[in-house]
């Protein structure tokens, strides 16, 4: 299956059509409600901007957070139409609703080369809707706002493995195409996943060894190496017999874990020693401790510096390197040193051994530009966390099928 491009759309001919554009905006806020990671914003500005320099009429959705059906202003798109307007260099106004009287009042009244931003998506509540005839009453509402001759693009990469309505049901009402975003990391990722060079070494952390699974069986046949590192770890230590303490464990995953580790023997790669603190704490005591010397009552909050020197070593001996979830809670700074460690090395099998390295989105790209470390030293940074897990893992992309032909 091939992608219908925006290429294709602008060829046809926008000038004065509405397009409506599907981005992910879902970017962290602080308590102010600042954007603290604009990394997302900032990579759909090429499709709006060829939409606009091309005079259409441009309507964009997107969400923020899980506000589950209800308007609530914590997850308003504001501070992401204040964005918008800097990075265009035009002002963006944001409808105070989402397929409502305001949203079409102000699509109707847009001319070519203007933009408008709708509330966020999810105010609605057949937005995620498990009913199809739920969803395809609001996409139908979406799709109206872009008129009779309108059209739809896909460009929210971070949200197309989700069954959604302005996501997956919206494109069955519009002719629909794929933006520059979505082109770009569909091809960089199928590419990862269908002829990965080898050694091809893959680095997972998160919290959950349950939301990891199934990536971690479908890349344990691929790759050479598995690295494991972050929250989950330690359920894989706990079933190497480890005592982890008061590190984050999931019980239920123990025993899964050991079906793993017996299956896939060396391939998969564990922590050596571990970063601890007595406490969950920007300011923690941090002590470096071999796996069974977790004090009593303490918890590991990021892999200690054998460990990192291992992963490390690893990942600059690849020429594939896959990287998705952050090695410890790189937020604390005494406990960012492991996964500045991968991302480092990363950055130096980009530059010394010419490696396609490629960070998967989510935590991961945002402890990249968190850490200050730099963005261009990677090969592929990608703006999709799930999205780009479930690619690689070769899952059916509903947002991708979509704008497939
Ligand atoms: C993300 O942040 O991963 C995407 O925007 C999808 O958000 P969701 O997990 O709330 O569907």
């Amino acid at each position: 299956m091939a992608l219908k491009t925006i290429d294709h759309l602008l060829a046809e001919g926008v000038d004065g059509r509405h397009v409506l554009v599907r981005s992910d905006f879902n970017v962290p806020l602080d308590d102010e409600g600042n954007i603290t990671d604009p990394g997302r914003i900032d990579a759909s500005i090429p499709t709006l901007k060829a939409l606009l320099d091309a005079g259409a009429k441009v309507i964009v959705t997107a969400h923020l957070g899980r506000p589950k059906g209800e308007f609530k202003p914590e997850f308003s798109l504001k501070p992401v139409a204040e964005a918008l307007s800097e990075r265009l260099g035009q002002f963006v106004p944001l409808a105070s609703d989402v397929s409502g009287e305001d949203a079409h009042e102000r699509a109707n009244g847009l001319t070519e080369g203007e933009i408008l931003l709708v509330e966020n998506v999810r105010f609605d509540a057949r937005e995620t809707s498990k009913d199809d005839a739920e969803r395809a009453e609001f996409a139908a509402e979406l799709a109206a706002l872009a008129a009779d001759d309108g059209a739809f693009v896909s460009d929210g990469f971070g949200v197309v493995h989700r069954k959604q309505a302005s996501v997956f049901d919206v494109a069955k009402k519009l002719p629909a195409y794929a933006g520059y975003l979505v082109a770009k990391e569909v091809e960089t990722l199928s590419a990862v996943k269908d002829a990965p060079v080898h050694p091809y070494v893959v680095v997972l952390g998160g919290s959950k060894v349950s939301d990891k699974l199934g990536v971690i069986q479908a890349l344990a046949e691929k790759a050479d190496k598995v690295i494991i590192g972050g929250g989950m770890c330690y359920t894989f230590l706990a079933a190497q017999g480890h005592d982890v303490q008061k590190s984050l464990l999931q019980d239920d995953m123990v025993e899964t874990c050991a079906e793993l580790i017996k299956t896939y023997g060396d391939k998969l790669v564990l922590p050596v020693d571990l970063a601890v603190a007595p406490e969950f704490d920007k300011g923690a005591e941090k002590k470096i401790v071999g796996l069974d010397d977790i004090p009593e009552g303490w918890m590991s909050l990021d892999i200690g510096p054998e460990t990192a020197k291992t992963y490390a070593e690893a990942v600059k001996g690849a020429k594939t390197v896959f990287w998705n979830g952050p090695m410890g809670v790189f937020e604390f700074p005494n406990f960012a040193d492991g996964t500045k460690a991968v991302a480092t090395a990363m950055i130096e099998a980009t530059r010394d051994n010419g490696s396609f390295t490629v960070v998967g989105g989510g935590d991961s790209a945002a402890s990249v530009r968190m850490l200050g470390l730099d963005e261009d030293g990677f090969s592929h940074i990608s703006t999709g966390g799930g999205a780009s897990l479930e690619l690689i893992e070769g899952k059916d992309l509903p947002g991708v099928s979509a704008v497939s032909e």
